[in-house]
């Protein structure tokens, strides 16, 4: 059953030098309990497509186009009570280097227990006991729900932040860079987590990361991100065993530990165009060894190369062809 439809989405922001078009045209639908990760490089729009989601954008923001249909309600046309009620209770966000953002000054269980009392019509010791489940389900003893920030380590610290995300029972969760912040052995432990409460609970997830590593094991589905417009998405398996655009083979050449094509460059040099101008063309002609003429004159629709697999490049073939 579908939980999330994007369809069209136009993120913009208002700049001095112009209109920055950091979200420009995107689109993908999301099952519950399904997991889709979003990758791309720094400035591509993944954490604007995140905000545009959850109607969390800055006041320079503004959504310009497209849709976004929520459990069969329009996001456009939530505001007030109805949107705040929307946010915890059915999606949640873990932000970019959430783990920092706890209050120093307060106990970290009582930081849990606002959100509940705030959102749902508990009693203190129902929540204190709710917040002691989510302490066991992220796997810290739940005894600790009195001490403070400081006195947890930094991954202890990010599973607070996905307990807190989870506080309310929603049925998405939005996970932005969940691990960046973290050293590998505890990333893999945090991924681990992840992909474990996606079972457990039902919960549909996007997990945002320039690392495509992180997303092999967590998604169900990938969206590739360049330049603010996906470039290809696919089921996870399908994308990794056999991707079809230049940027894809790019990325997954560059992570040793992927499985891909080899005989590509390790990281592909150059940068990504400026958003305020993007090019016309193919956003990522500049950077790709397969550009030619078309690719700086028209832009690439998005097209079905295989069933349910898309990518946008002028020499992928549409299915059946
Ligand atoms: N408040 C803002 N005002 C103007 N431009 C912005 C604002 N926030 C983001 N941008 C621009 O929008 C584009 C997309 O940014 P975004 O933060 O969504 O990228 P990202 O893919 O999440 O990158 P990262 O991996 O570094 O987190 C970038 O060009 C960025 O500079
Ligand atoms: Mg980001």
């Amino acid at each position: 059953m579908v939980l999330l439809e994007v369809e069209g989405l136009k993120t913009y922001f208002k700049t001095q030098e112009g209109t920055l078009k950091a979200v420009d045209n995107i689109s993908f639908d999301l099952d519950r309990g399904q997991a889709m990760g979003l990758a791309g490089e720094s400035g591509c729009g993944k954490t604007t497509a995140a905000l545009s989601i959850m109607k969390l954008l800055p006041a320079n923001g503004f959504i310009a186009g497209g849709s976004i249909n929520f459990m069969g309600q329009d996001m456009s046309k939530v505001t007030g009570d109805k949107l705040r009620a929307i946010r915890w209770r059915d999606i949640s966000i873990i932000f970019q280097g959430a783990m920092n953002a706890l209050n120093p000054v307060k106990r970290v269980g009582d930081q849990i227990v606002e959100p509940i009392l705030l959102h749902e019509k508990v009693d203190e010791e129902v929540a204190i006991k709710r917040v002691k489940e989510l302490f066991e389900l992220v796997g810290i003893n739940p005894n600790r729900i009195r001490e403070y920030p400081h006195e947890f380590s930094g991954g202890m610290r990010q599973r607070v932040m996905i307990a807190m995300a989870l506080a309310c029972r929603p049925k998405l969760v939005i996970c932005d860079e969940p691990t960046t912040a973290l050293d590998v052995m505890i990333q893999a432990q945090i991924l681990t987590l992840l992909k474990n409460l996606q079972q457990e609970l039902e919960l549909a997830m996007i997990i945002i990361s320039h690392d495509l590593s992180v997303l092999a094991e967590t998604c169900d589905l990938l969206s590739i991100m360049y330049a603010g417009k996906i470039v290809e998405r696919s089921s996870a398996v399908e994308v990794f065993a056999n991707p079809q655009h230049p940027y894809t083979k790019g990325l997954i050449a560059a992570f040793p530990n992927i499985k891909g094509d080899r005989k590509m460059p390790a990281s592909i040099a150059g940068n990504p165009p400026n958003l305020i101008r993007a090019p016309k063309g193919c956003r990522f002609a500049e950077r790709c060894y397969m550009k030619q003429d078309i690719c700086i004159e028209q832009e690439p629709p998005l097209i079905e190369v295989l069933p349910g697999h898309f990518a946008a490049c002028h020499f992928v073939k549409p299915k059946g062809v």
